[in-house]
C-alpha cells in the first residue's frame, strides 16, 4: 500500500508490556541484573511494539544512551511498557519505561528509559514506509514532540560515526 494511502494509527493500539522476574541467570555477583539483560529485554519489547505498529519484520537500528538509575535485584519484577513515540517514514522511535517492583515491600523504582529506533522492512528485506502514528494523552503527547529533536542528534552521531570510520580506514 502506498504511504498516503495509509491510515494513520494510535499510539495506543500498540503499547507493548512484558513483565520478568530476576531469576539468578539473569544477576552479576552482587545479586543485581547484569544491565545487558535489561537491555535485551527492552529490545523485545520495542521489536514488539514496533511491530504491532507496522505489522512488518522489524529491526534495531540504533539504541540511545541508556542510564540505569537504581539496581535491580534477585526476585524482584521487572515491568517493561513500550510505546511508539514517532514515525518518520520507514523508522520509528520507541520509547521504553523500565520499572522494578521489591514484591516483598511493594515498592517500585524507576530503573531506565530508553529510546530505540527500528526500522520496517518488506519481504524484500528492505526498509518499507509505514503508518503514521497519533499520540493519545498529554504524556503521550509530549514523547511525540520530544522525539524530533532526539532524531537530529541520533542521526549527527550516526554521520559523525561513518566520518570517523572513513578516516581510520584511510589512515590504514
Ligand atoms: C537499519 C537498516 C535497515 C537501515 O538501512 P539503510 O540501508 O541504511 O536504509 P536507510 O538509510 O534508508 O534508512 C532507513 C531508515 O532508518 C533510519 N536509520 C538508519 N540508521 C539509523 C540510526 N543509526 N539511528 C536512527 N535511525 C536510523 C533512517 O533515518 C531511515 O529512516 P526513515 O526512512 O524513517 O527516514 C540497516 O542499517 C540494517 O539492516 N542494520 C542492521 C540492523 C540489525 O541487524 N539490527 C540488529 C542488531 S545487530
Amino acid at each position: 500500500m502506498a504511504k498516503s494511502q495509509m491510515p494513520d494509527k494510535s499510539s495506543e493500539s500498540s503499547e507493548a508490556i512484558m513483565t520478568e522476574m530476576v531469576l539468578p541467570q539473569h544477576t552479576n555477583a552482587l545479586g543485581t541484573v547484569f544491565g545487558g539483560v535489561v537491555m535485551s529485554w527492552v529490545d523485545i519489547v520495542a521489536a514488539i511494539c514496533a511491530e504491532r505498529h507496522s505489522n512488518k519484520q522489524v529491526v534495531t537500528a540504533s539504541v540511545d544512551a541508556m542510564e540505569f538509575l537504581a539496581p535491580i535485584k534477585l526476585g524482584w519484577i521487572v515491568t517493561l511498557k513500550a510505546s511508539v513515540n514517532y514515525v518518520w517514514t520507514t523508522s520509528m522511535e520507541i520509547g521504553v519505561k523500565v520499572t522494578a517492583e521489591n514484591p516483598r515491600t511493594g515498592e517500585f523504582f524507576h530503573t531506565a528509559s530508553a529510546y530505540v529506533t527500528m526500522v520496517a522492512l518488506d519481504s524484500h528485506g528492505r526498509p518499507t514506509a509505514i503508518p503514521k502514528v497519533l499520540p493519545v494523552g498529554s504524556e503521550q503527547q509530549r514523547r511525540f514532540d520530544e522525539a524530533k529533536f532526539r532524531r537530529i542528534s541520533r542521526l549527527e552521531l550516526k554521520k559523525q560515526n561513518a566520518e570517523r570510520a572513513s578516516q581510520k580506514e584511510q589512515a590504514t
